[in-house]
């Protein structure tokens, strides 16, 4: 008896407390339609000009790549050895499968069908700056696709300056090897 008399209070008072007001909120959610504005559509613009917190990019030569209209010449950040590594590590994963490893531009989407990019050994490139680089990446370059979706500034100019490396190591020449490490060539 006792024990049929709680299950009846039990339920009577979750079947009244169960009203949909909070189920049932008027609230807009993400992409729903509106009849509320003009354009029918719940989601608003932000007023133009509007930046989000935290970019607002005020160094126009880190974010740009340019200085008075010109490709930067210099590096806007510290190259350091962990930077050279991060840059290869973001080259090896964003860059390599079209320009390859040693950027000739055959990488393995090259030989899939993708149209081949001009090898950064090629004299043009070697004189570029590199803000021009950064450029690429930033914008992209005729069919490739820019790159700063997924790759932050100081990771740009960080590939920029380990393309530079690749270009001095394809440039080396057999004096530049330390003597006690040439031995090692002739082995392989
Ligand atoms: C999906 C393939 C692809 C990827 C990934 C890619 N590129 Fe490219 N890139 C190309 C192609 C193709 C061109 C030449 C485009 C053209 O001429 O229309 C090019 C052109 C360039 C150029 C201009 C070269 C010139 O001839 O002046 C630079 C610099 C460059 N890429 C750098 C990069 C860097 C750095 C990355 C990685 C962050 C990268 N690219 C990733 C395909 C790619």
């Amino acid at each position: 008896m006792m024990l049929k008399l709680t299950i009846l209070c039990v339920t009577t008072i979750a079947a009244l407390g169960c009203r949909q007001d909070m189920f049932n909120q008027p609230k807009a959610k993400p992409m729903a339609a509106s009849d509320f504005f003009d354009d029918g559509a719940v989601e608003r613009s932000p007023p133009e000009g509007t930046i989000a917190r935290g970019h607002l990019h005020s160094d126009t030569a880190l974010f740009s790549g340019k200085e008075k209209g010109q490709y930067l010449t210099r590096f806007p950040i510290r190259i350091d050895r962990a930077a050279m590594e991060r840059g290869r590590e973001r080259y090896d994963i964003f860059c390599a499968p079209c320009h390859d490893q040693t950027g000739r531009g055959e990488g393995i989407i090259v030989k899939h069908g993708f149209r081949r990019p001009a090898s950064f050994h090629e004299q043009r490139l070697r004189d570029s700056s590199p803000g021009y680089f950064f450029d690429a990446m930033t914008n992209g370059f005729g069919t490739m696709y820019p790159l700063a979706d997924r790759l932050s500034a100081e990771d740009r100019w960080r590939i920029a300056a380990y393309i530079r490396a690749l270009q001095r190591a394809d440039a080396a020449r057999l004096e530049d090897i330390p003597p006690e490490q040439v031995g090692m060539l002739a082995r392989k």
